[in-house]
């Protein structure tokens, strides 16, 4: 069975890739490597011993689009393809517009015209907004602070009124935690070309020495220790959740959300303690002022995947830190 993947050799892309062939499915990837490399198509066949079809351009050319599903026989697809840097997206928000909304009209309305109705998106816990409490749930008030958020939260509705206007489709609104790790060959991963807005990228460059040291943004939230509290979540995890999503959508019509995510928060201050614990090296830091738009803290109650879904993520942080910090050292 054919499973379409936009956005198929980015970072979480083609870690699901791999998983995807690892369950028997076969892989048709789209992407215009405007923030991954051709490279990560071999790798995923290295990783995986078998073969996928690889299409280098954009989803919103529309003749292309077409190709594809003429070409291929596709039961389902994953939507990952999208811009996603919070900060570039403030200063280029008709640039995040476009291309986000305009990727998913664009292959949405191929996928209707193909009879092909069934989809998984990738969203952001950043559709909480400030949470009024912890863990989030997934009927948390939904808000966004910025355009790349905004993105995610107007395609939630438009696929919510696609089903609502076609009972046909099946539709599953993935809500990412903070995926970090890495693939454990070390094939694939995350290497931002720019300076990193994230923090494990962030830290992983301290620890390697291409940047100097970290910044640590604020010590005076209310949380254990003053610095911020996230969800981190391992993106082999992640990836197996998509697996779960696709035999999901397989099974029932529908249109649902799912966090994806641990359930457990941790400061910034033991991301770091523990990577340096796990690799064996320095990263230096100091405290800077807070970022504008951070949130405290932000964690996720993920009983409702583990409920429809029959997922749960399994990896612990110290072997997050191990694998984000092997990509890298293979990677350099
Ligand atoms: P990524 O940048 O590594 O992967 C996205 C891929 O999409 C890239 O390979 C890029 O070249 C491609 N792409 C972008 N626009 C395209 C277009 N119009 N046509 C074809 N290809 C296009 O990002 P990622 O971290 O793998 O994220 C995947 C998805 O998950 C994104 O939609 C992102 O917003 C979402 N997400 C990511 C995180 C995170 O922390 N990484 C958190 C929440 C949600
Ligand atoms: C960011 C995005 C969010 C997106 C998520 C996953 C912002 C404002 N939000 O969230 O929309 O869904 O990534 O991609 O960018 N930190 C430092 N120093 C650094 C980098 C980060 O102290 O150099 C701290 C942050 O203040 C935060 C934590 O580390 O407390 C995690 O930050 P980050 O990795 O950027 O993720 P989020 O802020 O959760």
């Amino acid at each position: 069975m054919k499973i379409l993947v936009t956005g198929g050799t980015g970072y979480i892309g083609s870690h699901t890739c791999v998983e995807l062939l690892d369950n028997g499915y076969e892989v048709v990837i789209v992407d215009n490597l405007s923030n991954s490399k051709r490279e990560v198509v071999d790798h995923i066949k290295e990783i995986t011993k078998k073969d996928v079809r690889f299409y280098e351009g954009d989803v919103c050319d529309k003749t292309l689009m077409t190709k594809v599903f003429t070409e291929n026989d596709i039961a389902a697809v994953i939507h990952f393809a999208g811009l996603k840097a919070v900060g570039e997206s403030v200063k280029k928000p008709l640039l995040y517009y476009r291309n986000n909304i305009d990727s998913t009209l664009t292959l949405c309305e191929v996928m209707s015209e193909f009879g092909c109705k069934k989809i998984v998106f990738s969203s952001s816990a950043t559709v909480y907004g400030s949470p009024k409490s912890l863990p989030i749930k997934e009927d948390f008030p939904l808000s966004t602070t910025n355009p790349y958020g905004s993105t995610k939260l107007y395609i939630e509705g438009i696929l919510r009124d696609l089903y609502t206007s076609d009972n046909e489709w099946s539709i599953a609104l993935l809500r990412y935690f903070n995926p970090i790790g890495a693939h454990k060959s070390g094939l694939i991963g995350e290497n931002p070309n720019d300076v990193p807005n994230n923090l494990m990228p962030y830290i992983v460059k301290v620890a390697t020495k291409e940047l100097e040291i970290l910044n640590i943004y604020g010590n005076d939230y209310d949380t254990k220790d003053g610095t911020g509290v996230r969800d981190y979540i391992h993106v082999v995890d992640l990836a197996k959740a998509h697996v779960k999503a696709i035999e999901k959508i397989l099974r029932d019509r529908g249109v649902d959300a799912y966090n994806l995510g641990t359930g457990h928060g941790y400061s910034v201050l033991e991301i770091v303690e523990t990577f340096k614990r796990v690799n064996g090296v320095d990263v230096p830091y100091r405290i800077v002022d807070r970022r504008p738009g951070d949130i405290a803290a932000c964690y996720a109650d993920s009983s409702y995947a583990k409920e429809k879904l029959g997922w749960t993520a399994e990896k612990e942080i110290d072997e997050m830190c191990a694998d984000s910090f092997n990509f890298i050292k293979k990677n350099r």
